[in-house]
C-alpha cells in the first residue's frame, strides 16, 4: 500500500483532514512512518493494528508518544472498539470473511458514534488477492468460512496454484473466483447489504487499491469527491504509470541487490565449508594421531606388566632359595658346633652331654 502513498492515499488525507486514523496490517511499518509524520503535521492520531509486526514496537510508541496507539490484535478485535475513525488503510488478512468484517465493524462504529463512516481504502483488489482468498493465519476464520487452501504460489492468468508461484510462503485459497472469495467479493457484498450508499474508486497496478467512501462522508469532506473521482482521469493515470514504472525499477534493483548478497553468501559458505572440511581434517588426524599413540601405550603397559610379573616369579623364587639355603646354614652351623663336643667326649671318655643341642 505504501506506494500508493504520493499518488492517492495523501491526497484523500489532505482532503478528508482526520483526527483518527487506522491502519490495519502494519508490517514494518513503511506506510505507518508516512501517516505518523502527516499526523504529526496535522494533530492527528494514528492506530496501527498487527498481530505479528515487523517493527520495534516499544521503540515506536516512545519516538511518537501521544499520537501512535499500536494494537498487536487481529482488525476484527481492534475495529469496533476505536471511535471517530476518519480514514481507515486496509491492508491486513486478505480475505472475504476478515474483510467483510472489517469493512462492516468499521460502518457501525461510525453509526454508534454518530460519526461519519470512515473513508476506507483498501489494498489488494486486483491480482491475485481480488479474486482469491489469502490466510495469514488460517485459524483465526471460522472453518465454514473459510475456503480449501494450500501453501503454495500464484500465477498471473492460471487458476491452480504452483510451486513458483507469487507469494508461495503464504496460504492461498486452492481457487479464485468464485463465491465469497477475495477482497472484491468483500467489498461488494459490504455495499450489497450496507444500508448507506457507498462508492468505489480503483487505482489499477501494484495489486490496485480500491477507496470506499460514503454518501456521508462525501458530506463531511467536501474536497474528498474530486481527489477521488481525478483516480479515472488521464492526467493521473499517466503520472500512476510513472509511479508503477519507478516502483517496477526499484524492484528490479532490489532483485539485482539481493542476488548479489546471495552470491556473496553463497561464496562466504563454500569459503565456510573449505574452512570446515580443513578443520575436520586436522581434527581427524590429531584424533588418529592419538588412537594410534593410546594404543603403542597400551602394549608398552602390557609389556611391562609381563616383566613385572616375571620379575614376580623370579623374586619369589629367590625368597624361596633364601629360606632354603638359610635352613642349610642353620644346619650345618648347628652341625659345626655339635661335632667338636662329640669329639671332645669321647677323647675324655665321658659320657655326652645330657642336654642342650644335639642331647635328644
Ligand atoms: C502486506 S502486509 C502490510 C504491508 C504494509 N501495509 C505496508 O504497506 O508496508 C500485511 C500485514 O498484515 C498483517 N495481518 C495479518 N492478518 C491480520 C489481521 N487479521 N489483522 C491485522 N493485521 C493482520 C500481517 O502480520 C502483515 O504484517
Amino acid at each position: 500500500m505504501n506506494p500508493f502513498w504520493e499518488a492517492a492515499l495523501r491526497p484523500v488525507m489532505d482532503a478528508v483532514q482526520p483526527h483518527c486514523v487506522i491502519e490495519v496490517g502494519a508490517a514494518a511499518g513503511g506506510l505507518t512512518a508516512k501517516l505518523l509524520d502527516w499526523a504529526a503535521a496535522h494533530d492527528a492520531t494514528v492506530h496501527a493494528i498487527d498481530p505479528c509486526p515487523a517493527l520495534d514496537v516499544t521503540a515506536w510508541r516512545a519516538e511518537h508518544r501521544g499520537r501512535f496507539v499500536f494494537h498487536k490484535a487481529r482488525s476484527l478485535n481492534v475495529l469496533g472498539r476505536v471511535q471517530g475513525v476518519d480514514v481507515a488503510w486496509i491492508d491486513g488478512d486478505h480475505n472475504y470473511y476478515t474483510v467483510v468484517h472489517e469493512l462492516r465493524l468499521l460502518e457501525r462504529a461510525a453509526l454508534r458514534a454518530d460519526h461519519p463512516p470512515p473513508v476506507i481504502g483498501l489494498h489488494d483488489v486486483d491480482w491475485p488477492y481480488g479474486s482469491r482468498d489469502l490466510y495469514y493465519d488460517p485459524d483465526s476464520v471460522p472453518p465454514a468460512h473459510r475456503l480449501p487452501y494450500e501453501r503454495k504460489g500464484i500465477l498471473p492468468g492460471e487458476g491452480e496454484l504452483s510451486h513458483a508461484g507469487f507469494n508461495d510462503h503464504l496460504c492461498n485459497a486452492i481457487h479464485d473466483h468464485s463465491a465469497h472469495n477475495g477482497v472484491c467479493a468483500a467489498i461488494d457484498d459490504f455495499i450489497a447489504k450496507s444500508d448507506l450508499r457507498w462508492q468505489l474508486h480503483r487505482i489499477p497496478g501494484l495489486h490496485g487499491l480500491g477507496v470506499l467512501v460514503s454518501d456521508d462522508r462525501l458530506a463531511a469532506s467536501p474536497r474528498l469527491g474530486p481527489v477521488l473521482r481525478s483516480f479515472g482521469s488521464a492526467r493521473f493515470l499517466r503520472r500512476w504509470c510513472g509511479d508503477i514504472e519507478l516502483a517496477r525499477v526499484r524492484a528490479e534493483i532490489a532483485v539485482a541487490v539481493g542476488e548479489r548478497e546471495l552470491t556473496n553468501a553463497r561464496v562466504h559458505v563454500h569459503e565456510f565449508e573449505v574452512a570446515h572440511r580443513e578443520s575436520e581434517r586436522v581434527l581427524v588426524d590429531r584424533l588418529e594421531r592419538g588412537r594410534a599413540a593410546r594404543d603403542a601405550l597400551g602394549a608398552e603397559i602390557e609389556r611391562l606388566q609381563h616383566r613385572l610379573a616375571l620379575a614376580a616369579d623370579t623374586e619369589a623364587q629367590l625368597r624361596r632359595d633364601l629360606v632354603a639355603a638359610r635352613a642349610q646354614l642353620a644346619d650345618a652351623e648347628c652341625e659345626r658346633l655339635v661335632a667338636p663336643k662329640a669329639d671332645a667326649a669321647s677323647t675324655n671318655g665321658s659320657n655326652p652331654p645330657r642336654s642342650g643341642v644335639g642331647a635328644s
